[in-house]
């Protein structure tokens, strides 16, 4: 358990991510008493409500999402940390009000605050111009900001809003999220790499055909359209959560497992990614829309027919692109990513395809090669590690089989923390080597960027395929080689 006292501000703590994610992780961590005795919150919202309104809107969310769980005696000691303030997002005095609320004397909480903007990203600007007129960026160091992804929405917003949370904040107070990185699987990645001698002599050009990462959702937009038909799979999933794992997948092993040493590795990853030229982009992106169709034997509307979306919407419900890393371990090994809304289930799976031995001395038919190697490293459902090799099929003929040898991460009474709790508790001990540097958000936007770009130019015509499918068969013209083809089981 983290000894920091610390005071806890949840912008937004009545809106939608505030009520999904951040209130059940927090109570989470409660019940799993990793909650400081001297943590704080203030929830700041606009609702003209008093401590015991938010106390009974509190106890009906978590309800909600916890269900049976719910604990009386827990919620008592999870919800006395909080206190109530109704304020605006735009208006200085609310912060003046903040100011001396969170002035106040309290018992072993010290000056240690956190900001956490659960909030839409069109408010950053004013919360962080608010929070510096007010001195609550200060000190540096000891006061922490959070945002949440999307950090912008192109490569030129990206960098403004840097710009102005570099005028207010150092890069060492501000945590940027990408939940991804709190995944069990993805911290499990770092040491699968660097802590068994067998895996990274492997991982390079020399033994590695292709690599493919895929995070595939059964879910559509669900009350989202306001964001999503503005925002598409390209932005919304790809350029952070897709783009990261490809870094950690790819990067070099890092001097030390500290914050800096780690993202300093992640962004050599990003620059290394080849620019995708105008000309190319058909080659190296992919997009489609759902139209009606069925998930889990449930009949479900297209994506134009989900409240919210505009009239012929040409978002992109799935998005699949190739990119290459020109460096010395990557070059010439194609990265296939894709990912989507209302695919045929939940997967999300990094796979790692060898190359074929150099000898077929196994070869099953005189033409046919027998099936290369696959490290295959399942994030969700299940968080587990899949090798698949060749063994000879017991008989009196050499025949070769594929035998997959299966682990799971974790002992079965082991309970991993959820991403958002690892990195909630990441926050409130400032450890930020799970969250995303300044640079890394551009290098990652300049990698999409053209695709973007194009993209707006053409907003007329869209592939669409039905719910429930792994998308439209075009996806595949991205594949380098008739023998490559997408990975939809373990
Ligand atoms: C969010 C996206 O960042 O990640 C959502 O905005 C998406 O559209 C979600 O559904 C997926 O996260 P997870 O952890 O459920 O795979």
């Amino acid at each position: 358990q983290s000894q920091f006292p610390c005071n806890f501000v949840i912008f937004g703590a009545t809106g939608n991510l505030a009520s999904n994610k951040l209130l059940p992780s927090l109570y989470h961590l409660e019940v799993a008493n990793r909650l400081p005795p001297a943590l704080n919150f203030t929830a700041y919202s606009r609702r003209d409500w008093g401590q015991e309104d938010w106390k009974k809107h509190m106890q009906l969310t978590l309800q909600d999402k916890i269900g049976e769980n719910f604990d009386e005696e827990i919620f008592a000691k999870f919800s006395a940390r909080f206190s109530y303030l109704q304020g605006e997002l735009h208006d200085l005095d609310s912060y003046k009000r903040l100011y001396e609320e969170l002035s106040k004397p309290k018992e072993g909480v010290c000056s240690n605050m956190i900001f956490y903007l659960a909030i839409k990203p069109t408010e950053y600007n004013s919360v962080v111009k608010n929070l510096d007129a007010v001195g609550l960026n200060k000190p540096r160091g000891l006061h922490r900001i959070v945002l949440e992804k999307p950090f912008g929405e192109d490569i030129e917003s990206a960098h403004l809003l840097n710009e102005v949370l570099h005028r207010s904040f150092d890069e060492e107070q501000i945590f940027r999220i990408d939940h991804y990185l709190g995944k069990e699987t993805v911290q499990n990645l770092l040491v699968f790499r660097f802590a068994n001698t067998l895996i990274e002599p492997l991982w390079n050009r020399n033994f590695i055909d292709h690599v493919q990462i895929t995070v595939a959702e059964d879910i559509g937009i669900e009350k989202r359209a306001d964001y999503y038909d503005k925002a598409g799979a390209l932005r919304d999933m790809l350029q952070n959560h897709l783009m990261q794992l490809l870094a950690v997948v790819a990067m070099e092993p890092p001097p030390a497992l500290e914050a800096d040493a780690l993202r300093d590795e992640k962004v050599k990853v990003l620059r290394s990614i080849r620019p995708i030229s105008k000309r190319s982009i058909s080659a190296h992106a992919f997009r489609a829309q759902y139209a009606a169709g069925f998930v889990n034997g449930k009949s479900v509307a297209g994506y134009q027919d989900e409240e919210g979306v505009e009239k012929a919407s040409a978002t992109e419900s799935m998005v699949a692109a190739k990119f290459y890393i020109d460096n010395w371990r990557w070059r010439g090994v194609p990265f296939y990513l894709r990912t989507g809304k209302r695919l045929a289930k939940q997967m999300s799976l990094i796979a790692i395809r060898f190359r074929y031995p150099p000898q077929q001395l196994f070869r099953e038919t005189p033409v046919e090669s027998i099936a290369p190697n696959w490290i295959l490293l399942s994030i969700q459902p299940s968080e587990s590690m899949h090798m698949e090799i060749h063994v000879k099929r017991p008989g009196l003929e050499m025949d070769t089989r594929v035998i997959s040898l299966n682990a799971s991460y974790r002992k079965t009474d082991e309970v991993p923390l959820d991403a958002y709790e690892t990195l909630l508790l990441d926050i409130i001990e400032g450890d930020r080597s799970l969250f995303i540097r300044f640079d890394e958000v551009e290098w990652a936007w300049r990698v999409v960027d053209p695709i973007l770009k194009h993209w707006a130019q053409e907003r007329d015509f869209i592939h669409t395929y039905p719910a429930g499918t792994w998308g439209p068969e075009e996806a595949n013209r991205l594949f380098d080689s008739e023998d490559h083809q997408w990975r939809n089981e373990l």
